[in-house]
C-alpha cells in the first residue's frame, strides 16, 4: 500500500489505532478456518467517525476493506484479501444501553455475545441467539453472519432480534435504519438486508437488539438411540405433541466417541446417536414438559433417557455438547464443518446421504447439529498435506452442498458463505434472485471495496444473461 494512503489513514484515526507490523498483519490474516490473507494494514476504529473516515479513504483509493469482530467465523468470511485494510471492530465493545422498559439493548459491534447475555440476565432478560463461539464471538459478527446456535429452534436466529442498525457505507456515509420498535413498516427493511450480508455492503457500528423475559427454569434430557434415524424422527414426535423444545442437538456415534475420548463423561459410545433435548419455562411447566419429552423419546426408540432433575444435572449433560467442537478437532489434522440446513422432514435423508458421500469418497466423517431446525454440521476429517485426499474432500464437500439443495435445503444455516461456499451460490439460488442480489451489491458498493470475494459469486463468473439483463424471459 502506498505511503500516502497510510498517511491519510494515520491522519484519520491516529497512529495508535493502526499497524503495519508484520506480526500484526499475520495475526489478523485468519478466521476460524485455515484460510489466510494478509492485509496491508490493520485499523482499530473506536468510533463510527473513525470507520467513516476509513471507508471514505478506501472508496476514493479503491482499497478493499475486510471488517472483522473476533474472527471466529467458519467460512473464511472475515479473512482479509491480500493488500486490503483489515478493519478490526473488536475495540468498539461497549454496551450502550439496556432498557427493561423497551426490552432492548443498544450495543457496539465488538461486544462479545456472552457479555451481553450476562448483562441482560442480571436484569431478568434474555438474548437467545447462542452460537457455539458465544464466549469469543462478537455481536457485529453475529449480525453480519446471521448467527444461530442451539436455542434457535424455539427462539429464532440473530435476525429475529435485530431492530435497528447504524451502518457506515462505502464513501463514509452514515445510515441509521430500523429503530426501537418490534413493528416497523416505514420504508423498506434495510436493517434486515444487512443481517447476514457478511461485511459486503457496509460496516455495522451500532446495533439495537430485541430482548425477551428470561424464563425461570430449564431442564435437559439426554437420549441414547441405537438407531440414528429414530433419533431424527423423535424430534418430529416431540413437536407434534405440542412441545417446542429449547434445543434438540444430535450427535452421531463418531461425534460421541470423540467427546468421550476427550472428556471421559461416561457417554455410551456403542449407540448410533445421542439426542440432547432441553425445555425452558416456569418451574412447573419444565418439569411436566421434560417428563413428556422423556416419554416420547422412549416411545421413539431411545434405549435410555438420562433426565436431569436439577440445573446442575442439566449442566453436566451440556458438557458433552460444549466439548464437541474441540473434541472433533482432535480427530484429524484438519476438519471441514459444513453447515447445511434442510427442511426438518429431510434430516434423516440428509444424514444418510452424507454418510454415503463420505464412504463413496473415502473421507472419514462425523455429523452433529441442531436437528430441530434442520441445521446439520456434516464434518469431513482430513490432512490438507495429502493432495489426493484433498481432491476427494473437495468433491465430497460439493456433493454435500448439492444434496442439501436437492432436498429443498440451503448451503448454510448459520456460518455464512464467506470464501468457502461462494462457488456454489449460483447453483443454490434462483437466477433472478441472484441477479438482484448482485445489483444490490453494486448499488451499495459501486467500487467493490467491501469484503470482495465473499458471499456472492463475481458477476463475471456467471452466465452472461444473468449479468447483462434484468429482464424476465
Ligand atoms: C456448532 O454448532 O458447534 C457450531 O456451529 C460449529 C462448530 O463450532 O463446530
Ligand atoms: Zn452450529
Amino acid at each position: 500500500m502506498d505511503n500516502p494512503i497510510l498517511a491519510e489513514l494515520r491522519q484519520a484515526v491516529g497512529p495508535e489505532r493502526m499497524s503495519t507490523a508484520p506480526e500484526d498483519l499475520s495475526a489478523y490474516a485468519y478466521d476460524g478456518t485455515w484460510a489466510e490473507g494478509h492485509p496491508a494494514v490493520v485499523v482499530h476504529p473506536q468510533t463510527t467517525e473513525h470507520v467513516a473516515a476509513v471507508l471514505r479513504i478506501a472508496d476514493a483509493r479503491r482499497i478493499p476493506v475486510a471488517p472483522r469482530g473476533a474472527a471466529t467465523g467458519m467460512a473464511g468470511g472475515s479473512v482479509p484479501g491480500e493488500g486490503s485494510i483489515c478493519l478490526n471492530l473488536a475495540q468498539m465493545n461497549r454496551i450502550l444501553e439496556i432498557s427493561t422498559a423497551d426490552t432492548l439493548a443498544v450495543v457496539q459491534p465488538g461486544v462479545i455475545t456472552f457479555d451481553l447475555q450476562k448483562a441482560v440476565e442480571k436484569v431478568g432478560l434474555l438474548y437467545p441467539p447462542d452460537p457455539a463461539s458465544v464466549y469469543q464471538c462478537t455481536l457485529g459478527g453475529n449480525v453480519a453472519t446471521n448467527a444461530g446456535g442451539p436455542r434457535c429452534l424455539k427462539y429464532g436466529v440473530t435476525a429475529d432480534y435485530v431492530l435497528g442498525l447504524k451502518i457506515v457505507l462505502p464513501g463514509g456515509y452514515v445510515m441509521r435504519t430500523g429503530g426501537r420498535t418490534i413493528k416497523d413498516v416505514t420504508g423498506y427493511n434495510l436493517a434486515q438486508l444487512f443481517v447476514g450480508s457478511e461485511g459486503t455492503l457496509g460496516v455495522i457500528t451500532e446495533i439495537t437488539l430485541r430482548l425477551i423475559p428470561k424464563p425461570a427454569a430449564q431442564l435437559t434430557a439426554l437420549a441414547v438411540f441405537p438407531c440414528l434415524a429414530d433419533a431424527c424422527a423423535a424430534v418430529g414426535n416431540i413437536l407434534q405433541a405440542g412441545i417446542v423444545p429449547l434445543v434438540t442437538e444430535l450427535m452421531d456415534q463418531g461425534t460421541t466417541r470423540a467427546v468421550e475420548n476427550f472428556k471421559h463423561l461416561g457417554l455410551p459410545t456403542d449407540a448410533e446417536a445421542l439426542l440432547l433435548v432441553a425445555v425452558d419455562g416456569d418451574e412447573e411447566s419444565v418439569k411436566r414438559e421434560i417428563a413428556s419429552v422423556a416419554e416420547i423419546l422412549r416411545r421413539s426408540g431411545a434405549r435410555e433417557v438420562r433426565q436431569a432433575r436439577s440445573a446442575e444435572e442439566s449442566e453436566s449433560l451440556w458438557e458433552a455438547r460444549r466439548n464437541l467442537s474441540p473434541a472433533i478437532a482432535r480427530l484429524a489434522t484438519h476438519k471441514l464443518g459444513e453447515d447445511v440446513a434442510v427442511p426438518r422432514s429431510q434430516v434423516p435423508a440428509m444424514v444418510a446421504r452424507f454418510h454415503e458421500i463420505g464412504r463413496a469418497n473415502d473421507v472419514p466423517t462425523v455429523v452433529y447439529g441442531h436437528i430441530g431446525d434442520g441445521n446439520l454440521h456434516p464434518t469431513l476429517l482430513f490432512d490438507r498435506r495429502d493432495a489426493a485426499l484433498m481432491k476427494r474432500v473437495e468433491k465430497a464437500a460439493g456433493e454435500i452442498l448439492d444434496a442439501a439443495v436437492a432436498l429443498g435445503g440451503t448451503l448454510t444455516g448459520e456460518h455464512g458463505i464467506g470464501l468457502f461456499k461462494r462457488d456454489h451460490v449460483a447453483s443454490a439460488l434462483d437466477p433472478m434472485a441472484l441477479t438482484w442480489m448482485l445489483a444490490i451489491k453494486k448499488l451499495f458498493d459501486p467500487n467493490g471495496i467491501m469484503n470482495p470475494g465473499k458471499k456472492l459469486p463475481s458477476p463475471s463468473s456467471l452466465v452472461p444473461e444473468l449479468t447483462g439483463t434484468r429482464g424476465n424471459s
